[in-house]
């Protein structure tokens, strides 16, 4: 059995949940894959810890100060690492000196957080090439809801036309709520706040920018768009009144907040913007806090795929999928 060594580095609640359920499903990789699947360290903000032979359960309860991020990669040298760490689109953040310090070495890497990918996805990438190393990137692309699968794999005998998707649960629950009780903005917004399903700094959401990087790394990564994040025309959903909804619900029009990228010629154009949809199409049917994503093809016809799970757990297990393909193809 070949030994696979992971390594973590950004340690909240995804960083967590991918290691807890990594050590639960090492028996199930050593029966389906033949690969003995070790995790090897862990490196977060405010601690750290390496094991030499692999962690246990025990020892993610116990972390200490110490493992310092500049040495983290070269130090374990993981053959698979799992970047869970906070989002920085404008830097790419501390995620951005991991992926690259792995992929330079000719490691595998696994992006969960969409900073570095949205900041640097073309050097990444290059950086993968150069070195025979594999980047993944489901948890980073609304994650539960399979979007850069169904657009590499599902879709790879047909032209994509054009991208259309709901890919941020917290604005959709916001507007459904708008929509369904009449209720107006900023009320919608307490309510989920006080419910735990906003963010704490919601802004990134509201404001259409997380919508934005998962577009754009959809379109970069899936379709080789080659946009920057400065060619996105962002709009967010502070600006819609209860006026306005109460008239698109007299019109039978519900509200979505798109990530649409198309295609005049060979120019991609992408944008976030808010766009209504008549009862008839499946856009005004997307419940509460549910992702979705459309795409229209030359000759697949359109696909759409709705749903997945948002909460930790969620989105560990598409960094995990991931995992398993590279597990599936060994190098
Ligand atoms: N806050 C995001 C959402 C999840 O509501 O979909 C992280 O991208």
């Amino acid at each position: 059995m070949r030994r696979v060594n992971v390594a973590i580095a950004g340690f909240g609640n995804i960083g967590r949940e991918v290691a807890r359920l990594l050590l639960e499903r090492r028996a199930r990789y050593a029966q389906v894959y033949d690969a003995d699947v070790r995790l090897v360290g862990v490196c977060g903000s405010r601690a750290g810890r390496a094991g030499g032979d692999g962690l246990e359960p025990g020892d993610l309860a116990d972390l200490e100060e110490g493992l310092s991020g500049q040495v983290f990669v070269a130090a374990l040298a993981p053959d698979v690492l799992i970047e869970a760490g906070p989002t920085d689109f404008a830097t790419g953040g501390p995620a951005l000196g991991y992926l690259a310090d792995q992929l330079e070495r000719g490691g595998d890497a696994v992006a969960v957080s969409k900073g570095a990918l949205v900041h640097s996805g073309v050097h990444l990438r290059t950086l993968a090439k150069a070195n025979g190393a594999r980047l993944r990137i489901s948890g980073a692309t609304a994650a539960a809801l399979p979007t850069i699968d169904l657009i590499e794999t599902g879709l790879r005998g047909a032209r994509v036309l054009a991208l259309e998707g709901v890919l941020n649960a917290t604005t959709n629950y916001l507007l459904n709520a708008m929509m369904e009780r009449g209720i107006g903005f900023e009320e919608a917004l307490h309510e989920a706040q006080a419910g735990g399903f906003a963010e704490a700094d919601p802004s990134r959401d509201i404001e259409g920018w997380d919508t934005a990087c998962k577009l754009l790394i959809l379109a970069n990564f899936g379709l080789d768009a080659g946009l920057a994040i400065g060619d996105v025309a962002v709009e967010g959903i502070g600006a819609v009144t209860r006026e306005a909804v109460a008239a698109w619900r007299e019109q039978g029009l519900v509200p979505r907040l798109v990530g649409r990228l198309e295609y005049t010629g060979d120019t991609p154009r992408a944008s976030v913007s808010v766009r209504t949809y008549p009862l008839d199409d499946p856009f005004a049917h997307i419940p509460g806090k549910t992702k979705a994503l459309r795409v229209e093809t030359d000759c697949m016809g359109e696909i759409l795929t709705m749903g997945g799970g948002r909460e930790p757990r969620a989105t560990a297990s598409a960094a995990l999928k991931d995992l398993e393909l590279l597990l599936s193809e060994p190098r």
